[in-house]
């Protein structure tokens, strides 16, 4: 694994923050000046909601992903004090699962404003995971199409089921675990690099319970209830795999997965 260069703390355009040496270049800071100045609508949007925007822009080549919050209040304002905001969290979050061999987008940049009593605007930039499509997008496109043989669509389904148990092993807890927030290189290769983003929706606690893994499991078999091609055999071939990886689940194959089936049918 490769080490990621330790960021830097930095002053721009009235922003404080720290800055990953990949991007700290004046090219980039001029740029984001710009993007500051224009209030961003030069950029690509992906998605807004009220208290945040994501963004898309290119620099050299590259593809970067920027997500601005606006928060008021005093709870926000105490979780950015202590570096728990969701900006904060989107930047530390994959230092701590790259230990775990878990991959998520670089972490390139995290500043924030402060304007009136204890309103704020934090802003994190991730660079673009290159050739990586969404989860739901590879399984409309290769399960879904029938492209993969059994065996791909059974090596994959063990990509996934490990991805997932390295995930609850390091303590992590995706609050979102949905398919679009799961990202994967459309290879061919036995092993899938799988990549976890919208990483603000993460919670790092140190036992991750049953409830909470049956809830992960039901999510993202749930996104899926639409494309018949997933059959409950393959949902219950992920979660044998899962525990496999998993090691330290007491209870039984068959007690697990109805815990799981009981949730997603009283969700449907
Ligand atoms: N680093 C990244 N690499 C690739 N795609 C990304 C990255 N960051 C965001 N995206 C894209 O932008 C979308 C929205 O970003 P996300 O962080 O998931 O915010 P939201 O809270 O809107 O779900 C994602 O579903 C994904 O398509
Ligand atoms: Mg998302």
């Amino acid at each position: 694994m490769i080490a990621s260069p330790k960021p830097k703390k930095i002053k721009v355009a009235g922003y404080r923050g720290l800055i990953s040496p990949i991007v700290d270049h004046k090219s980039f800071l001029d740029f984001l000046k710009v993007a500051f100045k224009n209030n961003f609508t030069e950029l690509t949007p992906i998605s807004e909601r009220p208290e945040r925007q994501v963004m898309y822009f290119t620099w050299e080549g590259k593809g970067y992903f920027i997500k601005r919050y606006l928060s008021r209040g005093l709870r926000s304002y105490l979780k950015y004090k202590l570096g728990i905001s969701k900006a904060s969290l989107s930047f530390k979050t994959p230092g701590y699962l790259a230990k775990f061999s878990v991959n998520t987008p670089k972490p390139m940049l995290i500043l924030s404003k402060h304007y009136r009593l204890f309103e704020l605007e934090e802003i994190y930039i991730s660079q673009e995971i290159p050739t990586a499509i969404s989860l739901r997008q590879f399984v409309y496109e290769n399960i879904y199409s029938g492209r993969f043989s059994r065996k791909q669509r059974l090596d994959f389904f063990r990509s996934f089921a490990r991805f997932l148990a390295n995930i609850h092993r390091a303590g992590v807890y995706h609050g979102d675990f949905r398919a679009d927030n799961i990202y994967l290189e459309n290879t061919l290769e036995k092993d899938y690099p799988l990549y976890l983003i919208d990483l603000d929706a993460i919670k790092t606690i140190r036992w991750i319970s049953r409830e909470m893994r049956v809830k992960n499991l039901d999510e993202i078999g749930r996104n899926f209830k639409d494309l018949d091609k997933i059959s409950f055999r393959d949902r219950a071939r992920v979660v044998v795999y899962y525990l496999k990886f998993y090691k330290g689940e007491k209870k039984p194959l068959k007690v697990f997965l109805k815990e799981i089936c009981d949730r997603t049918r009283s969700k449907l």
